[in-house]
């Protein structure tokens, strides 16, 4: 049993309580859901009930945390393992950086328990058939796609059968066949008796998994009970701030790919053969499994990656030849993980970097920068620092940068990704404001209810080609924004 027994506990360096009176209990094989609105405390939960928080995060505790009746008090982070586990939202954030193979990276954890080499190696390969990724066993684990590397950080745990585990979003990049191994492989685990905490915006995910579900808000619990008793956070309305629309409307075709092929120097083949055209204007998700070359396919449009063979057109040219910095005038670009791209000290700096050298003239900086805040819900963090917002805040700081460009062509990666109900709605109303602007709106997405909510046209990659491009009905977005 994991019991959470009156938890408080505050960050280092903050004075307000992240947890506030937090009593909790997981038997063991119980599989609770938390869930609740970014920024309510749901991640920093997963840190305390796994000991992270304050073994190795520092901070302050209050109350007492304890697995099997014995406290988790002043045990370092390396008596923590086997006896609770953590999986990170951010798969990069866990990988050990010491691993050469992805079958290392998995058997590491069970390696420092000291098990014994035949044990670690059945429950390596046991891990990674579980989550379908045997054939990821000899690749780099830096050298894979978002959603192949959160698979290789959940099967790491699973490796380690820890007594309790706290997942942090386990599924947020995942399509919906991984996300379905997983569910199957946290539910073989919890059948041995492990505890789990699973914190998940997808509810419908959770009623299939857990027996409670704990909702959280201002650190505290709001709700707790089976999962048809707990609806979760709803969307509030957002307000519609209007994204800039574009002085430089793009040519007739946005993009156009043709033969497009590219391979990654370790030889992995990631786009083969792509014959891909988007007009202006149009609004296309993209969509298909992990590893099928989506962010790929987005990289070459931007000139970070360049073709081994064929051709990409961006507004009528050709990215050969082109630089980096000519290409971002015409085509915006948001990474999956938006830590690859945020640098700056405050999100105005932040926001008016790519603006300032591609967007608007001098006297629009700031208005394109003050729109594009508002636009995401941060006008009132300008001065703060990125890494003091949470993760789905630091992904619509990423989106406001891009947006600040205003470039007539936007490519969205994963932009609903980790998000709660209102940021999502935000989004939403975004992509139909550039929509309304005559902007060209590519996203990369898993999210089903996004791609009926906001696009008009699905493009499925498999294996890196193209097998299905159909034009979908969309459900029309209930605030019409008005162009400027
Ligand atoms: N840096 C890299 N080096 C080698 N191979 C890579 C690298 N990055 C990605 N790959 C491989 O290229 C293929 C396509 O990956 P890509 O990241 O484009 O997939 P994706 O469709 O965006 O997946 P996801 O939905 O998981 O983000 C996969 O087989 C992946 O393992
Ligand atoms: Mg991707």
């Amino acid at each position: 049993m994991l019991e959470l027994d009156d938890v408080t506990y505050r960050y280092p360096g903050y004075a307000r309580h992240a947890l506030d009176g937090v009593d909790l209990a997981i038997r063991d094989g119980e599989v609770v859901g938390l869930t609740g609105p970014n920024g309510s405390g749901k991640s920093t939960l997963c840190l305390v009930a796994s000991g992270l928080a304050p073994a190795a995060v520092g901070g302050e505790l209050g109350g007492e945390v304890r697995v099997d009746g014995a406290t988790l008090r002043g045990l370092r982070p390396h008596q923590l393992a086997g006896r609770t586990g953590l999986v990170f939202a951010n798969a990069e954030a866990q990988r050990t950086r010491v691993a050469a193979t992805v079958f290392e990276e998995v058997a590491f954890g069970a390696v420092n328990l000291g098990l014994p080499v035949a044990e670690t190696v059945a429950r390596t390969r046991a891990a990674l058939t579980a989550l379908g990724i045997d054939e990821l066993a000899e690749r780099h684990p830096a050298r894979l796609s978002g959603g192949q590397a959160q698979l290789v950080a959940i099967a790491s745990m699973l490796a380690m059968r820890p007594r309790h585990v706290a997942l942090d979003e386990p599924v947020a990049e995942l399509d919906g066949p991984g996300r379905r191994l997983v569910a199957d492989a946290l539910r073989a685990l919890s059948a041995t008796g492990t505890g789990l905490l699973v914190a998940e915006h997808d509810l419908d995910l959770l009623a299939t998994l857990a027996s409670q579900v704990v909702e959280m808000r201002d650190g505290r619990i709001e709700r707790m009970g089976p999962p048809a008793e707990v609806p979760g956070p709803s969307a509030e309305a957002p307000r519609d701030a209007l994204p800039p629309v574009a002085d430089n409307p793009a040519t007739e075709v946005a993009i156009r790919c043709e033969g497009l092929a590219y391979d990654y120097p370790d030889g992995t083949r990631a786009l083969d053969g792509i014959d891909l055209s988007i007009q202006a204007g149009e609004r296309v998700a993209i969509v298909g499994r992990n590893g099928s070359g989506k962010t790929t396919l987005v990289r070459t449009w931007n000139g970070l990656l360049r073709p081994t063979s064929g051709t990409v057109e961006i507004a009528g040219q050709s990215t050969a030849g082109q630089h980096v910095a000519a290409l971002a005038r015409s085509l915006g670009l948001t990474f999956q993980d938006p830590d690859h791209q945020i640098f700056a000290r405050t999100c105005r700096d932040e926001v008016a970097f790519g603006a300032r050298n591609v967007g608007p003239a001098r006297g629009d900086l700031d208005a394109a920068v003050n729109e594009a805040l508002e636009a995401v819900g941060l006008a009132r963090e300008a001065g703060t620092n990125p890494y003091d917002l949470g993760p789905s805040r630091r992904r619509l700081l990423a989106l406001a940068s891009v947006l600040a460009m205003r470039t007539p062509i936007v490519v969205l990666d994963e932009p609903t990704m980790g998000l709660d109900p209102n940021e999502r709605a935000r989004v939403e109303v975004i992509v139909a404001a550039l929509a309304a602007a005559g902007r060209t709106v590519v996203a990369i997405t898993h999210d089903e209810q996004f791609v009926g909510a906001a696009f008009q046209r699905v493009v499925r990659l498999t294996s890196g080609r193209v097998i299905a491009d159909s034009r979908v009905a969309t459900v029309e977005p209930k605030t019409p924004p008005a162009a400027r």
